[in-house]
C-alpha cells in the first residue's frame, strides 16, 4: 500500500526485517517502507567508501518516497556510513530529515545487563573493523570491557538459506569459541548484526550456560519510541495509517520467499531501480 511520509527502514538485505518486526509490534500505528539492497548484499566485507556510497543512494531513495525519518537497520551501514550522512550529506540534501542507526541504542543499554563487566559483540567484519561498538559503548559505560568477534560467513549463510544446516554449526561454533577465548568473563553477548537473530538457537547452543544473548529488534524499537517522544516535530511528520511497503533492489520472488522467516509473516514486495538519480 503506497503511503505518504512513512518511516524508512533499511538493510543491505533481509536482516533489517528482524528490526522492522519489533518496530511494527511496538509502534504499529505508523507507516513504514522497508528497503533491502539485496542486489548488492552483503555489505559486511566491503570498503568504507562502497558501504557509504550504497547507503547514501538508498537514503536518497527513501527521501524521494517522502520519508522524513530513516532507520539504518544495518550495523554495517550504521558503522560505516551513518556519521558521514548525518554530518555531511543531510545538511545539503534534506536538512529537516533525520537518519538514525542501530549502534547507539544498543550501546546505551548493553552495560545494564552485565555483572562481570565483560561483554561480547558478534558482528560483520566491517562493523568490527570500524571500532564503532567499543567507541560508542565507552561513552556510556567507560569501565566495560568490550570483546569483538567478526563472523564473515554468517550473513552469506543466512542470505542463502543455509543457516539451519550442519555447515552452519561449524561456523557458529568456531566464532563463539573464538569470542569466549578473547574474554572468558563475558556474561552478555550482543547480536550486532540484524541478520543474526536467525542463528539465535544455534548461537545459544554453543554459548556457555548463563551468558545472556541480546538481539537488537526490541532495543531499536524502544529507542525509536523514545526518539519520537522526545521529537514531537518529527513525530507529527510521520504518517499514521498503519501502511507497510516492502521494496528490494533484486528479485521480488526471492524476496517474498525469504522475507517471512525474518519478518514473521508473509510479505509482498516491489522491485525498485536505484540507477535513477534521486537528489
Ligand atoms: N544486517 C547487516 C548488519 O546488521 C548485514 C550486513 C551485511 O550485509 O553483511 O550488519
Amino acid at each position: 500500500m503506497p503511503t505518504t511520509h512513512p518511516i524508512g527502514v533499511f538493510d543491505s538485505g533481509y536482516g533489517g526485517l528482524t528490526v522492522l518486526r519489533s518496530i511494527t509490534k511496538r509502534l504499529p500505528q505508523y507507516d513504514y517502507i522497508y528497503l533491502g539492497d539485496n542486489a548488492r548484499t552483503p555489505y559486511g566485507n566491503r570498503s568504507f567508501e562502497t558501504v557509504y556510497h550504497y547507503t547514501l543512494e538508498c537514503v536518497q531513495w527513501f527521501f524521494s518516497q517522502g520519508c522524513p525519518l530513516v532507520i539504518l537497520a544495518c550495523n554495517t551501514a550504521s558503522a560505516k556510513a551513518l556519521r558521514t550522512i548525518q554530518q555531511k550529506d543531510l545538511p545539503r540534501i534534506a536538512p529537516d530529515n533525520r537518519v538514525l542507526g542501530v549502534i547507539r541504542p544498543s550501546a546505551e543499554i548493553i552495560g545494564n545487563f552485565s555483572e562481570s563487566g565483560h561483554v561480547g559483540i558478534l558482528a560483520t567484519q566491517g562493523t568490527v573493523a570500524s571500532e564503532s561498538y567499543p567507541m560508542e559503548i565507552g561513552k556510556f559505560f567507560p569501565q566495560l570491557h568490550v570483546h569483538q568477534e567478526a563472523c564473515p560467513m554468517w550473513v552469506p549463510l543466512i542470505e542463502n538459506n543455509e543457516h539451519q544446516t550442519h555447515g552452519a554449526d561449524f561456523f557458529v561454533k568456531k566464532h563463539i569459541k573464538s569470542l569466549m577465548e578473547k574474554g572468558e568473563m563475558i556474561d552478555t553477548v550482543l547480536l550486532a548484526c540484524t541478520h543474526y537473530p536467525l542463528l539465535q538457537e544455534k548461537i545459544e547452543e554453543y554459548l556457555p550456560v548463563g551468558v545472556k544473548l541480546l538481539s537488537q529488534g526490541d532495543i531499536v524499537a524502544d529507542g525509536l519510541a523514545d526518539y519520537l517522544n522526545r521529537h514531537p516535530e518529527m513525530e507529527s511528520r510521520c504518517a499514521r495509517n498503519g501502511g507497510r511497503r516492502f521494496c528490494t533492489t533484486d528479485s521480488v520472488q526471492d524476496f517474498d520467499n525469504h522475507a517471512s522467516s525474518f519478518f514473521g509473516e508473509p510479505v509482498r514486495s516491489e522491485h525498485i531501480d536505484l540507477s535513477q538519480k534521486f537528489d
